[in-house]
């Protein structure tokens, strides 16, 4: 049984720190799923100038601003780092740069205040984000996790245990938000650029092709369609007209959402307890969450959604994920290091 768990009756409190990407964060979480505090510094308007993340800046900003977002996610929980039970961070999948960020501040501050530390897998994070959206939700369960970098499929067994039903074989869907984005001069943040301008346009006006490659694979291919809209723009260039940026929004987004719910479904009623649960940043995405909410009413399906604010990058979702693992494995020792490439 890991320390603490046992010899007291308070409740049980993870300090977590992210910083696999463009957002610092950190959060305090009492006994896995209620939250105490959820702070996150977006580095989104100092990317914008770059149309995307670059690597090297986002480093720096994260080492500017950690220590300040760990202080405040002790503040805004009411408690100082004596209070805390267990320290859990990204330790990939992410940017090598700004992973080791994380996980340096990580270590020092359980090895200065002798508190246990964990790693946690980002891709598990993001599913875990539904555990505290949904105090009810528990495994086995499908998750569709869409997010900038994955798209899969997954079967969560139990809390730490996760099967790959299927993956993307090119593009994940977020990345396809973002390339489209920038092909019809949305710009950066391509995804909640698309979901709004999307709401203006008809989704009918423009047909884009459905990829499902194989019926019984849940395996998924973006990569075509963002050279489809390439094409199309193209077209549509050479020939003089205008183009609609609206109906060129909602007809990606439709192509792309119908395939995500089509497999999904597919994957609970082949895999999964009648349950399913969305997850990543594209899960902020207004046209996947209403259409799914839809199909799995239709289909008998209970669905969990996370709420917006848990649903792109926060540490909230990593407390909930490392609290998890080290019920069931423990502690890591201080030689935890950081991988860009983490499987699931
Ligand atoms: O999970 P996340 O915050 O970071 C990664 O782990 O990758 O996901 C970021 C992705 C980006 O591609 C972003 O464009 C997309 O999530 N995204 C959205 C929306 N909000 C964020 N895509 C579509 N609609 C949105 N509202
Ligand atoms: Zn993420």
């Amino acid at each position: 049984m890991p320390k603490n768990l046992n010899d007291k009756c308070e409740r049980f409190l993870t300090l977590a720190i992210e910083s696999s990407c463009d957002e610092t964060a950190a959060a305090v979480v009492a006994d896995g799923r209620e939250l105490l505090s959820n702070v996150i510094s977006s580095q989104i308007e100092t990317h914008t100038l770059y149309g995307g993340v670059v690597p090297e800046i986002a480093s720096r900003q994260h080492l500017t601003n950690i220590n300040d977002v760990i202080s405040s996610a002790l503040t805004e929980a009411d408690i100082t780092i004596k209070d805390i039970d267990l320290i859990a961070v990204t330790h990939g999948p992410g940017l090598i740069g700004t992973l080791v960020i994380g996980v340096a501040a990580a270590k020092a501050l359980a090895l200065a205040n002798d508190i246990p530390l964990v790693g946690v897998n980002h891709m598990h994070g993001h599913i875990c984000s539904n555990f505290i959206s949904s105090k009810e939700l528990i495994p086995p369960f499908v998750s569709l996790v869409v997010s900038g970098g994955h798209t899969n499929l997954i079967k969560v067994k139990d809390y730490t245990e996760f099967e790959v039903l299927g993956s993307t074989r090119d593009d994940a869907v977020g990345e396809a938000y973002d390339k489209v984005a920038r092909v019809i001069g949305l710009g950066y943040p391509g995804g909640p650029k698309i979901d709004e301008i999307a709401k203006k346009g008809n989704p009918d006006a423009i047909f884009f092709k459905r990829v499902y490659l194989n019926k019984d694979s849940l395996d998924f291919s973006f990569s075509g369609i963002k050279t489809a809209v390439l094409n199309y723009v193209n077209t549509e260039r050479q020939a003089g007209r205008e183009l609609n940026t609206a109906d060129i929004a909602a007809g990606f987004q439709e192509a792309v959402v119908e395939v995500l719910i089509n497999k999904s479904v597919d994957a609970v009623k082949r895999y999964g307890n009648e349950k399913l649960v969305l997850a990543g940043g594209v899960a902020a995405n207004s046209r996947i969450r209403k259409a799914l909410a839809q199909k799995c009413e239709q289909e008998g399906i209970k669905l969990h959604l996370p709420e917006k604010v848990l649903c792109t990058d926060n540490a909230a979702m990593i407390a909930c994920a490392g609290y998890y693992k080290y019920l069931d494995k423990g502690e890591d020792d201080l030689s935890l290091d950081a991988y860009a490439d983490l499987p699931f």
